[in-house]
């Protein structure tokens, strides 16, 4: 009985160790927080902490700004030069700070004015804004050899440059005196836009300006998005995607190139005149045999037409959400005769993965949708677009603004290559 007794408290001792050991090791099911995503994220974009040189006291900050600045002399000329050590320094009252040596000529004219103008360059600007930060107002009216447009204040007493996207009147409030520079502090007194530019909320369009980065040994352009405000730190969290998948590419052709995808779903926002000219420019850059350019291009975006194709197309029912559409045809009487006459088709095909890739870079989304070989539909395209004989289409390049829905793919297969010999 004692035996058995002792027996049964050393079982139950037993399954107490065991118990307690596991509670101690147990690894839930599901990491707590967000240890797992974030862990492979960081292995993913950042490679771990990296080795780093010293180069002594630079001002190595990452993007610099290359801004214009627009003031009066005494005598009312105007003037303008370029400034990168500029920024916003307030919010309330909104104020930019932008410092400039005594030595020119717009230190006298904003201390004696006590106002200035900041003008933001486009990418386009580029020699406009390089010459101005060259040339002294001390030695000629800049306005006048450059031919640009002076425009007086609407609030201060400082001129803007007509031609520029962007213009900040400012009223001096404070000058430091930093040592080389004077860092001049402007409160915003009003901004304005180029219409262009401004969507309905007043949002600027600022891919579509291009602005101008310097970057030391160049200026660089801007114009690829990488990803989203407010959006990209999902990325980090296990129960949240972001909308737009951020894009790491240094290099705005291959983030083109490697973000493309084949897009079915779109917003309601259209595809504008200016938009399909410049898909249709992109296809026509394309490389051609012979440099025949055997193409002709139809760009559609009346909703009756689209739906008229998309009667006739039974693979391309999505021209009835979008709002636009590039027909790519080849033209036989442009083609080459005799055996060279199908390189139409890979002229064609290259114009058509250029106005793919051009579409991604654009922010929009677009999808193929085949047309030649298959005879009845090309009789039936030519017949919407009542396109002559000597016409025929290969595609049907589908076009809007995507949703978000679809992702790009990974096609990278290495078994497909091989190096120097099957
Ligand atoms: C890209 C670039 C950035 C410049 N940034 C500044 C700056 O932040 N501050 C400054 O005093 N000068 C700067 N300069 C030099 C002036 O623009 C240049 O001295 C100009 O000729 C002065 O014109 P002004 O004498 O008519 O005022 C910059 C020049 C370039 C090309």
């Amino acid at each position: 009985m004692k035996n058995k007794a002792t027996l049964l408290n050393i079982v139950l001792a037993l399954v107490v160790v065991v118990l307690v050991y596991q509670l101690s090791t147990h690894k839930p099911d599901k990491p707590v927080g967000n240890t797992v995503k974030t862990e492979a994220l960081i292995s993913q974009l950042e490679q771990g902490s990296t080795t780093k040189r010293s180069v002594g006291a630079k001002g190595h900050i990452h993007p610099k700004p290359a801004l214009v600045i627009g003031s009066y002399s005494e005598d009312g000329t105007p003037n303008i030069m370029t400034a990168a050590w500029a920024g916003i320094v307030n919010s309330r009252p909104m104020s930019i700070g932008v410092s400039i040596r005594p030595a020119c000529k717009t230190y006298d004219n904003i201390m004696a004015a006590k106002a200035f103008t900041i003008n933001v360059p486009s990418a386009r600007h580029v020699a406009y804004m390089d010459y101005v930060g060259r040339i002294s107002g001390h030695d000629e009216n800049k306005f006048e050899s450059l031919n640009l447009t002076a425009v007086k204040g609407d609030f201060v007493n400082a001129p803007y440059i007509g031609e520029f996207p962007i213009v900040i009147e400012c009223e001096l409030t404070e000058v430091v005196d930093l040592g080389s520079h004077r860092q001049f502090i402007g409160k915003v007194i009003d901004t304005k836009v180029d219409e262009r530019y401004l969507d309905a909320d007043n949002q600027v369009d600022v891919e579509a300006i291009n602005p101008v980065i310097y970057g030391g040994d160049y200026y660089y352009g801007f114009g690829q998005r990488i990803a989203k405000p407010g959006d990209a730190y999902k990325l980090f969290k296990d129960d949240m995607e972001p909308d737009f998948q951020p894009n790491t590419y240094a290099n705005s052709t291959l983030a083109s190139i490697y973000n493309r995808k084949s897009v079915r779903h779109y917003t309601d926002k259209k595809v504008t005149k200016e938009q399909l000219t410049e898909l249709v420019k992109a296809g026509m850059a394309a490389p051609t045999a012979v440099d025949k350019r055997p193409w002709a291009f139809v760009a559609v975006s009346e909703r009756s037409m689209l739906d008229s194709l998309a009667g006739v197309l039974p693979y391309a029912k999505m021209l009835k959400q979008a709002s636009a559409a590039i027909v790519v045809c080849g033209d036989m009487n442009k083609a080459l005769e005799g055996q060279g006459q199908p390189y139409w088709i890979q002229d064609c095909s290259a114009a058509s993965q250029n106005i793919l890739l051009a579409a991604e870079s654009m922010g929009l989304g677009a999808v193929w949708t085949g047309v030649h070989p298959i005879q009845e539909r090309e009789v039936d395209v030519r017949k919407v677009l009542n396109a002559p004989e000597s016409i025929v289409p290969l595609n049907v390049i589908v076009i809007g603004y995507p949703t978000g829905q679809e992702k790009p793919k990974d096609k990278w297969d290495e078994s497909n290559v091989h190096w120097e010999k099957w």
